[in-house]
């Protein structure tokens, strides 16, 4: 069968961050509970003049070649920020980056799960018409209630991925596992701008799904877990990880027995500085894996877990292509969270919290150190712009 999957990854987060160490004194607890005990050690804080459509277009831009541009025939966009309740956020992005008209674009929802749906129809849909190449995008901005216990796991960020045939970094594999279960663990009704969550809920429900898409893949015949050796699991802050890899441990039995932290520990690095990203956040740790692994995993077999609240998994397998190496992105990516400016609590609470969801008309002034921005909303309609700097971002990221 034709090997499909991802050729080309890039992730975007804002230029901001916001200490969580502050984070615990602002809320009288002891810093180590949200650095060691839940994981995170900053949040990426979007500016006001960002949203998923600016950060999705900065992630998408470095992946635009020629010929990505001219094959493109689809594009999904995952999300559960979206900017409107009708048009999709990925309509905004093709008409920002002037992608190919002829083509098809859409955005897919469910909580965090909503990229694996993209990546595994984009995937399908290549198979099918092996000539095509289909951009996944996932972006969102993680927003929980101010004080609340989910505040500390927050943070903002983007991935696009070029779903092709014979791919240059990851093959998809297609056998997956899957679990649906409909529960109330967090969710974030037409009105709101933050989340609800059921923290303790949620946390049961991730593991239920986890055992419950493991048990499916392996009725499945899916690639046994003895042929696995790295894992990537949804990471809504990283000690999540852990929880997981516990949990599958104790479900796979001898089947895991060669792997240990170690195995998911590359796939922590990015996620650590940036936060919950929802749908983004599997592919950020998957991005993060792939740039930060010191050995070479060229011909080697990874698990992914993907959970959306709600609720649905997927656990499939995948396998790093021969010379991967060459089509990172890592410099950049480095490069742009090496280069975050750290903000005070005050510009965190009015960036956060306070510039949310207006539904007033307004001028955004220029704050983004991206290269695309939201830079005004006039009479209802949103209008994008490239930033002022541009030229010098582009410079920096190659
Ligand atoms: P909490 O109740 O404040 O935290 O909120 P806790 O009391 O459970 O403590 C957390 C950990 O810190 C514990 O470790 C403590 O022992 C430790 P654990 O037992 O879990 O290993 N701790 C310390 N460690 C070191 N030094 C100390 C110290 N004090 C305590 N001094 C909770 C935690 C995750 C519930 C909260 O942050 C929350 O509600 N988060 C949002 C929900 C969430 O992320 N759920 C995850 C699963 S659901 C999911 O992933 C889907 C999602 O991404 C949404 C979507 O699908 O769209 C969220």
């Amino acid at each position: 069968m034709t090997s499909v999957g991802i050729d080309d990854i890039s992730i975007y987060s804002p230029g901001f961050f916001y200490s969580l160490e502050d984070l615990a004194r602002r809320h009288g607890v002891d810093p180590a509970k949200y650095l060691y005990g839940i994981g995170q050690e900053q949040m990426a804080v979007p500016s006001p003049d960002e949203d998923i459509v600016t950060m999705a277009a900065n992630a998408v831009a470095p992946v635009l070649t020629d010929d990505v541009r001219e094959r493109i025939s689809t594009v999904i966009f995952a999300t559960e920020s979206g900017v409107d309740q009708s048009k999709s956020a990925g309509m905004f992005v093709h008409g920002v980056l002037g992608l190919n008209p002829n083509c098809r674009v859409v955005e897919f929802k469910q909580a965090c799960y909503s990229a694996t749906a993209g990546l595994q129809f984009a995937c399908d849909l290549v198979r099918h018409r092996p000539g095509e190449k289909v951009l996944v995008i996932a972006a969102d901005i993680a927003r929980y209630e101010r004080n609340s216990e989910g505040e500390c796991t927050q943070g903002a960020g983007a991935v696009a991925m070029v779903i092709a045939r014979n791919p240059s970094l990851v093959e998809i594999h297609p056998q997956s596992g899957l679990f649906s279960l409909d529960v109330m663990d967090f969710w974030r009704p037409n009105h709101r701008d933050a989340a609800y969550v059921d923290g303790k809920l949620s946390i049961d429900v991730y593991l239920r799904s986890l055992r419950e898409s493991y048990a499916d893949f392996c009725r499945k015949d899916g690639m046994p877990l003895a042929a696995i050796e790295k894992l990537c699991f949804h990471q809504p802050f990283t000690k999540m990880s852990k929880k997981a890899f516990a949990a599958l441990r104790e479900a796979a039995g001898a089947d895991a027995e060669h792997l240990d932290e170690t195995s998911y520990a590359e796939s922590q690095v990015y996620g650590r500085q940036i936060g919950n990203t929802y749908a983004a956040s599997l592919y950020i740790a998957l991005t993060s894996l792939l740039d930060n692994c010191a050995e070479d995993l060229g011909g080697r077999n990874i698990g992914l877990f993907s959970y959306g609240s709600g609720s649905v998994g997927e656990f499939f397998a995948a396998t790093v292509r021969k010379g991967y190496r060459r089509g990172l992105r890592t410099r950049a990516h480095r490069a742009l969270l090496a280069g975050r400016r750290e903000i005070d609590y005050s510009t965190y609470v009015a960036w956060f919290y306070n510039s949310a969801k207006s539904a007033e008309d307004r001028v955004c002034p220029e704050e983004t150190a991206g290269r695309y921005r939201l830079a005004a909303i006039e009479a209802q309609r949103r209008v994008y712009a490239a930033a002022r700097n541009l030229e010098l971002n582009v410079a920096a990221w190659r």
